[in-house]
């Protein structure tokens, strides 16, 4: 890495911008991503907390199903911060549905804190203790399980409740029967799988959209419109796509280990119209659109996690998956 570039990293100041929910909280528009690529407390997932919130991130995302918000707790009061500075969410697994108080209360204890900012419905598949999906028309549906999460609002132990992995499909049917409207959808997003009428079906319901895995994984490094842009701005790939993400509209939650990518990945920059437009448009370049995520892989046979991308809502048109409609 040239001194250059790692002096302009360390005078850009940490991006301490923040999108009003539904319900008049607000969510940190950068966050770190504390799926580590595997099951699992430990060190390494102590150490990146600590340095994220050494570098100025107030937003974590974490997950029961990742198995490491012991680590994320021992972080957070590590790092001396004030709890009420920093901006928790974690997510109901799919084995849980059926019993969201309990589920978040034992994360609440693994998390060592008596709220979590906001709780998300991991994805919309309940699961049998088995680990069996239940299919969309079993019991719970993720209707029955929204019921239960509205309740943990009343009890003060969720700021925001919300929803992941949701299509505008499931959305239309979990909406009519919503007392408290989804303030977050968090979702796959990246210039190769924009969901652009997903983002503005959630902007027009008043959901924010959270848009995981927002550095694609960092594959995109030398995709040549993208270095381009980045060049013309002395920055890296990844901080074009996550002041994209942020210019739309919409929070990202980057994980890195890296200390240097930490400081990158929550210094953005202005992007111009055109510069907006190239990115909005990647995904109509041949093969560019997909998920990173793995989700279009044929190896699934047209279904994730037990449920056939038409029960996720998911269109596989354009080559590759737009998990959209
Ligand atoms: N709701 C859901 O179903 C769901 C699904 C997936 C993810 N998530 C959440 O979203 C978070 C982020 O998604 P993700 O981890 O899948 O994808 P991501 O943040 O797009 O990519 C992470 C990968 O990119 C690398 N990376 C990060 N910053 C970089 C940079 N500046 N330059 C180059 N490479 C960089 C990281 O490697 P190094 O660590 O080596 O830097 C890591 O391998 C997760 O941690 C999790 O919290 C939610």
């Amino acid at each position: 890495m040239d001194t250059a570039y790692t002096d302009l990293i360390q005078r850009m100041a940490p991006d301490t911008r923040r999108f009003l929910l539904n319900n008049g909280h607000a969510v940190p528009a950068v966050g770190v991503g504390c799926w580590m690529g595997r099951v699992g407390e430990g060190e390494h997932v102590v150490q990146m907390v600590k340095n994220a919130l050494e570098i100025g991130y107030r937003h974590i995302d974490t997950a029961a199903m990742y198995d490491d918000e012991v680590s994320v707790g021992q972080a957070i009061r590590e790092s001396k911060l004030p709890r009420e500075e920093i901006f928790i969410t974690t997510k109901l697994a799919g084995k849980d549905h059926r019993r969201a108080s309990a589920a978040l209360d034992r994360s609440l204890q693994k998390l060592g804190v008596e709220y979590v900012d906001l709780y998300l419905m991991h994805w919309p598949q309940a699961e049998r203790e088995s680990g069996e999906v239940i299919p969309p028309e079993g019991s719970p549906t993720f209707v029955d399980t929204w019921k239960d999460m509205e309740k943990l609002v009343e009890s003060g132990k969720a700021r925001s409740i919300g929803v992941s992995n949701f299509s505008i499909k499931n959305l239309k049917v979990l909406l009519p029967h919503a007392r408290i409207v989804p303030a977050v959808n968090q979702i796959e997003a990246h210039p190769c799988l924009p969901g652009h009428a997903l983002l503005a079906f959630c902007k027009a319901h008043g959901i924010h959209v959270t848009a995981y895995a927002p550095v694609a994984k960092g594959k995109l490094g030398e995709v040549e419109d993208l270095v381009a842009i980045a060049q013309s701005k002395g920055v890296t790939v990844a901080q074009v796509l996550l002041s994209w993400g942020v210019q739309r509209g919409t929070s990202v939650i980057p994980k890195t280990e890296n200390p240097q990518r930490l400081k990158e990945n929550i210094s953005l920059v202005e992007l111009s119209p055109d510069d907006m437009e190239v990115l909005d448009k990647l995904h109509e370049k041949s093969g560019m659109h997909h998920s990173m995520c793995g989700f279009h892989s044929p190896a699934l046979g047209g279904s994730a996690f037990g449920w056939t991308y038409e029960q996720l809502g998911w269109d596989m048109t354009l080559g590759g998956i737009v998990k959209s409609s």
